[in-house]
C-alpha cells in the first residue's frame, strides 16, 4: 500500500568530484518500520543518511516524506531527529541541557522542557546523570545522551548513525537491546546505519545492504540470510562454501549440479537450465553432521581440522581436492573416531546463482 510509506529516497544519486559516492540508490520505509543500512566502510551509508536528513542535497534524486517532495526543505524542518556517527555532545552542558537545546532552540516553556527532558532521561534510563557533564559518563551513557537528545524532539523519523560503534561488546549488546525497545514503546519510523551485519538483522524488520554506492539487496533478515538475491549479497552474510558446477538437470523446483564434491541437488525458485554454469553455495552452519536420514544430499568426507571455539566447533572438510567449512553446535558434533564421515545438505539450504 503506497500511504503505508513514510519515507521514500528515490534514485538518489550523489558525486565529490568524480567520485560517485551514491548510485541511483532507492529505498522506501514504511512508518514505524526500523530499517536498517548496513554496508561496509565507504558504502555510502552516512551520505545516504545525510542527504535524508537534509544535511547533503544530492545531485539527482528526491526524498519524500508522507507524499510530499521535501528534497530541498533544510533540515529543520524534516521532522526528523539524527544520532551522528560521532555523537557531538557539547562539553560545557550538563547531560540536561545537551538534551534541551533542541527544545530551547523552539522556544519550549521551560516546564515543558523539564517535562520533556525528565521523560526522555527515564527512556534511556539517565535519571541521575542530569546535572552530570559528559566527559564525566561512560561511552555507553554518552551514546545514550545523544540518544535522548534525538528523541525529546518527538521526531516521526529517526536516524541513527552507527549509534553503538564507540562501544565496547557488551555495552552494545544492552543499548542494541535498548535501542530495539525503545523503537517497540514509540513506534517512529526509524533508519539506523551499521556495518555489523548481526546487528542489522537483530534490529531490523528491513535491512537494504549497500556497496560502492549502491544498494544490492533489501529485504527481511530472514530473506537475505536463507534466500539472498544474489552471490554479493549472500557472501555478505556470513561465511559460505562456493562450488562451481554445471547445471545436469532441471526438475521442476530441482536442480542437479555437478560440481567437485559430487552432485548437489538445490532446490530454487528461479530458473536454471541444463548446461548453465553455475555457483552452488552451501552456508557452514547448515551442513549436518552426520547426515540427516532424508538429507536430500549425502556427501562422504573427510575431516581435516577440527576447532573449538567453545560456543561453536569450526570443521575443516575435504572431499576430492576440495575443501570446506562447517560450522556446528557442541551438542550435534561429537569428535568421531574415524576421520571418514557423512555430511547431510538440505536441498532447501543450498543457493545457486549465476557463474
Ligand atoms: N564531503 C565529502 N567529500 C568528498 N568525499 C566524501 C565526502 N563525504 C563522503 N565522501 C566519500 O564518500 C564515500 C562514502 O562515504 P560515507 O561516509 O557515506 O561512507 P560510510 O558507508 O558511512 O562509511 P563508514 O562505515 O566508514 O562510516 C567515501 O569514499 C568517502 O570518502
Ligand atoms: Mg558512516
Amino acid at each position: 500500500m503506497i500511504d503505508s510509506i513514510k519515507l521514500a529516497a528515490l534514485n538518489i544519486i550523489k558525486k565529490y568530484k568524480d567520485t560517485t559516492v551514491l548510485n541511483n540508490v532507492s529505498i522506501n520505509v514504511k512508518k514505524s518500520q526500523f530499517f536498517a543500512l548496513l554496508g561496509p566502510s565507504g558504502s555510502g551509508k552516512t551520505t545516504l543518511l545525510r542527504v535524508i536528513a537534509g544535511f547533503v542535497k544530492p545531485d539527482s534524486g528526491k526524498v519524500i516524506v508522507d507524499g510530499k517532495d521535501i528534497t530541498l526543505e533544510p533540515p529543520n524542518k524534516r521532522k526528523m531527529a539524527m544520532v551522528f556517527q560521532n555523537f557531538s555532545l557539547w562539553p560545557h552542558m550538563t547531560v540536561f541541557e545537551n538534551i534541551a537545546f533542541g527544545l530551547r532552540v523552539k522556544k519550549l516553556a521551560h516546564h515543558l522542557i523539564k517535562e520533556k527532558v525528565t521523560r526522555v532521561l527515564d527512556m534511556v534510563h539517565l535519571e541521575q546523570y542530569s546535572s552530570k557533564k559528559p566527559q564525566n559518563l561512560s561511552g555507553g551513557q554518552q551514546q545514550r545522551v545523544a540518544l535522548a537528545r534525538a528523541l525529546v524532539v518527538e521526531p516521526e523519523i529517526l536516524l541513527l548513525d552507527e549509534p553503538l560503534s564507540n562501544l565496547d561488546a557488551k555495552l552494545r549488546d544492552e543499548l542494541r537491546q535498548e535501542i530495539k525497545i525503545l523503537h517497540r514503546d514509540l513506534g517512529i519510523t526509524t533508519i539506523y546505519v551499521t556495518h555489523d551485519q548481526k546487528e542489522a538483522m537483530y534490529l531490523a524488520d528491513i535491512v537494504a545492504v549497500m556497496m560502492n554506492g549502491y544498494i544490492i539487496g533489501t529485504d527481511s533478515p530472514e530473506n537475505l540470510y536463507r534466500r539472498p538475491s544474489s552471490l554479493e549479497v549472500a557472501r555478505f552474510f556470513g561465511e559460505i562454501n562456493e562450488f562451481t558446477g554445471i547445471v545436469k538437470e532441471v526438475i521442476g523446483n530441482n536442480c542437479y549440479i555437478d560440481t567437485y564434491i559430487g552432485e548437489i541437488k538445490a532446490e530454487t525458485d528461479s530458473n536454471f537450465v541444463k548446461g548453465e554454469k553455475v555457483i552452488a553455495c552451501i552456508r557452514p552452519e547448515m551442513i549436518q553432521f552426520p547426515a540427516n536420514r532424508d538429507s536430500a544430499n549425502k556427501i562422504h568426507c573427510q575431516i581435516i581440522k577440527i576447532e573449538f571455539t567453545g560456543t561453536l566447533i569450526y570443521v575443516t572438510l575435504k572431499k576430492n581436492s576440495t575443501t570446506f567449512k562447517g560450522i556446528f553446535l557442541p551438542a550435534s558434533f561429537r569428535s568421531p573416531e574415524s576421520k571418514e564421515c557423512m555430511i547431510g545438505i538440505d536441498a532447501r539450504d543450498v543457493l545457486i546463482f549465476k557463474a
